[in-house]
């Protein structure tokens, strides 16, 4: 039988990542994970809730009593708060703008990593997100970092955004994303990094076909 493996996909913002970790996913029948979601997700409540985003204190009750749950969806897989579908709320600027600040927190942290942990620890899943390679997972089998330019990531961005009716300027999408990067691997609790067991992709000239296909041939050989 072959081994249901565990796939880490980390990197910085707009890389990719959770397009190319969906597709994989499904050309090995396994399951996919976005933790960055659920990162947004809490984000999203601690917005409409009143919480303040760097009360770790006040965000770790929060998380305790909030459920989070994704179920099958076409084209995307749709994420639930306490029952309430938040997959397009999640993605808008404000909350984009605001998640590497909670994601900095140490409980938020812990409580996720252990939510994550608990959904790959039967193998055969592929999780997407900052830390995954470095901390969430540090033994699975395979470990991808994507990168791609700056440039070529704010352009990504905008095309996504277009297509929600979202028209924030490039050069703003550019400094928000540099912005969230620092963030994200600068804070004191599992920054983003690569893993030093990962392998880099850079896909700033390359398809998402050819994403697929590099990181299909890596898993086929783990
Ligand atoms: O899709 P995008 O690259 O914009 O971001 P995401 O994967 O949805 O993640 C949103 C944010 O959640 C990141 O900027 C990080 O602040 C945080 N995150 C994290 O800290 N650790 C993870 N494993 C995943 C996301
Ligand atoms: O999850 P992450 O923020 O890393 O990126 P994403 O949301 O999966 O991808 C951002 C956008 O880049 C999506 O619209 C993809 O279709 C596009 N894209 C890509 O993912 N990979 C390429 N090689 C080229 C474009």
């Amino acid at each position: 039988m072959v081994k249901a493996l565990q796939v880490a996909i980390d990197g910085p913002a707009s890389a990719g990542k959770s397009t190319v970790a969906k597709r994989v996913a499904h050309d090995f029948g396994y399951i996919y994970c976005d933790t960055g979601a659920m990162y947004r997700a809490i984000t999203w409540k601690a917005m409409q809730s009143g919480v303040a985003l760097d009360d770790d204190a006040a965000l770790e009750a929060l998380l305790a009593k909030t459920t989070i749950a994704f179920r099958a969806g076409e084209p995307e897989q749709r994420v639930y708060v306490d029952d309430v579908e938040v997959t397009q709320a999640i993605r808008q600027p404000d909350v984009t703008n605001n998640v590497s600040t909670v994601a900095a927190q140490a409980t938020v942290r812990e409580a996720l990593t252990k939510r994550q942990r608990e959904i790959a620890a039967a193998g055969g899943i592929v999780m997407d997100g900052r830390d995954i390679g470095s901390s969430v997972l540090p033994n699975a089998e395979v470990k991808i970092f994507l990168v791609a330019s700056v440039e070529e990531r704010a352009e990504r961005r905008f095309k996504d955004n277009a297509e929600k009716g979202i028209h924030t300027p490039i050069d703003v999408l550019k400094e928000e994303i540099a912005v969230r990067d620092k963030k994200d691997s600068t804070r004191k609790i599992s920054p983003l990094t690569q893993a030093t067991d990962a392998i880099k992709v850079d896909t700033t000239s390359l398809s998402i076909d050819e994403v697929v296909a590099r990181i299909d041939e890596i898993i086929k050989k783990a």
